[in-house]
């Protein structure tokens, strides 16, 4: 009996400390956000908005994007340590870059990276800086959009990205559902997770006639997944039609098997 209450506790205590255990990584106390949660409302503002953010939940923290010692209180700052400080409104696409290469790529090769130095749009117009979410095709919008000029040119970029982008949500799920009825869908998921990344970093050309038509050749690359994501939900298909064989098969055998126990009774008795 304590022996029984004993393995409970210490399963429960287990079953804690895995629940947590993301929390705690993903939330992990630097020095710099430390002070930060102590400071007037500039200086401690970010850390609020940085929990919630992609950063947060994967891992990139204060130290990663302003560089600086995360261990240190006294030469946190210091540049000796790599500190490199709040970088000015041109030079945010090197400094997100760092990390977003492809992006950063597109970004400078199009209109808006050209236009930096004049009224060009850079990263943190669009993404924010600290509370940086998940980018979809939401972030075209007429808010955000025409600010600088009319939402017509955005809303086209948008029209000719969204079949594209719903079909790769509707595959990501397709997979999603065939890795939970126990397909090994490794491959198929990083053919996909790929595909996604290179797909949404065009965005970043503006460009609708180079959309256009890049867009197209994600559509044949995501027709071909599609093909194979039919095969497997085809055999699911006839998975479950030579289940419910099996099923009828053990019924009719369940009954031949009681008629002939039957007969024998009765030629007994
Ligand atoms: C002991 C307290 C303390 C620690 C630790 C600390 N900071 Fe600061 N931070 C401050 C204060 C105070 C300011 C405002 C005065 C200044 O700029 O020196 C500031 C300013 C900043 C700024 C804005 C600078 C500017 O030019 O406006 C950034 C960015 C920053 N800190 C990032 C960090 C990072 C990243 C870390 C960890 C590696 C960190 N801080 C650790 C207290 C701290
Ligand atoms: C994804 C990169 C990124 C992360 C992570 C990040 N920052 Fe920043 N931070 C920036 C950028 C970019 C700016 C410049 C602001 C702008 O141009 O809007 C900035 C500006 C600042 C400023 C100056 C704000 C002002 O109004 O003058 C402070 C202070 C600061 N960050 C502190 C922090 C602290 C503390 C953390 C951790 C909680 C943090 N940052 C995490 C990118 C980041
Ligand atoms: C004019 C607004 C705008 C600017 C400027 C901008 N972005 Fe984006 N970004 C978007 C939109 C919209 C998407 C989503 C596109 C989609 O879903 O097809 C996106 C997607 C992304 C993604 C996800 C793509 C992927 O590969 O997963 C990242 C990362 C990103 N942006 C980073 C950046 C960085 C870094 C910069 C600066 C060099 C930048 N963005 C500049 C609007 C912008
Ligand atoms: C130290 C590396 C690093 C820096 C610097 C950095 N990021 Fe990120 N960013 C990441 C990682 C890691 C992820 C999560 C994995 C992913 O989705 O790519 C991410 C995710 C994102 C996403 C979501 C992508 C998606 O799939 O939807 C956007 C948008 C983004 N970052 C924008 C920015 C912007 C804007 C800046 C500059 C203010 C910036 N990043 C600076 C590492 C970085
Ligand atoms: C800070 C100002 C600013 C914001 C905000 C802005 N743009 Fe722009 N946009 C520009 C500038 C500057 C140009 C290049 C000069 C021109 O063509 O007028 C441009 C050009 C464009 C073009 C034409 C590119 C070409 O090659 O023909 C498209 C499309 C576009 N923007 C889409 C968007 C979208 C989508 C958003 C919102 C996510 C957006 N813009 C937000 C300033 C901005």
């Amino acid at each position: 009996m304590m022996r029984l209450k004993m393995m409970r506790r210490v399963s429960a205590v287990i079953l804690a400390c895995l629940l947590f255990l993301p929390l705690w990584v993903q939330a992990e106390e630097t020095v710099c956000l430390q002070c930060h949660a102590g400071l007037e409302e500039r200086l401690s503002a970010p850390v609020g908005q940085w929990r919630g953010s992609i950063h947060a939940q994967n891992g990139i923290s204060c130290h990663d994007c302003h560089g600086g010692d995360p261990t240190d209180f006294e030469m946190a700052m210091s540049p000796e340590r790599g500190f490199i400080g709040v970088p000015e409104y041109i030079e945010v696409p090197e400094f997100c870059g760092r990390c977003h290469l492809g992006v950063k790529e597109d970004y400078l090769a199009s209109a808006h990276g050209k236009a930096l130095e004049l009224w060009g749009p850079q990263c943190v117009v669009c993404h924010g800086n600290h509370a940086v979410e998940k980018a979809t095709i939401d972030l075209i919008n007429p808010d955000s959009c025409s600010r600088c000029h009319e939402y017509e040119r955005a809303a086209q970029v948008k029209q000719i990205i969204s079949a594209t982008e719903a079909t790769l949500v509707e595959l990501e799920a397709s997979v999603a559902d065939l890795h939970r009825v126990g397909f090994d869908m490794q491959r198929l998921r990083e053919d996909l997770f790929s595909q996604r990344n290179s797909f949404r970093r065009l965005f970043h050309t503006v460009a609708p006639e180079r959309i256009k038509k890049q867009t197209a050749e994600f559509d044949a690359g995501l027709a071909t997944t599609r093909e194979q994501i039919e095969d497997y939900e085809d055999s699911v298909e006839k998975r479950k039609i030579a289940g419910g064989a099996v099923v009828v098969l053990l019924l009719l055998g369940g009954c031949v098997a009681l008629l002939i126990k039957r007969t024998f009774h009765d030629e007994e008795g």
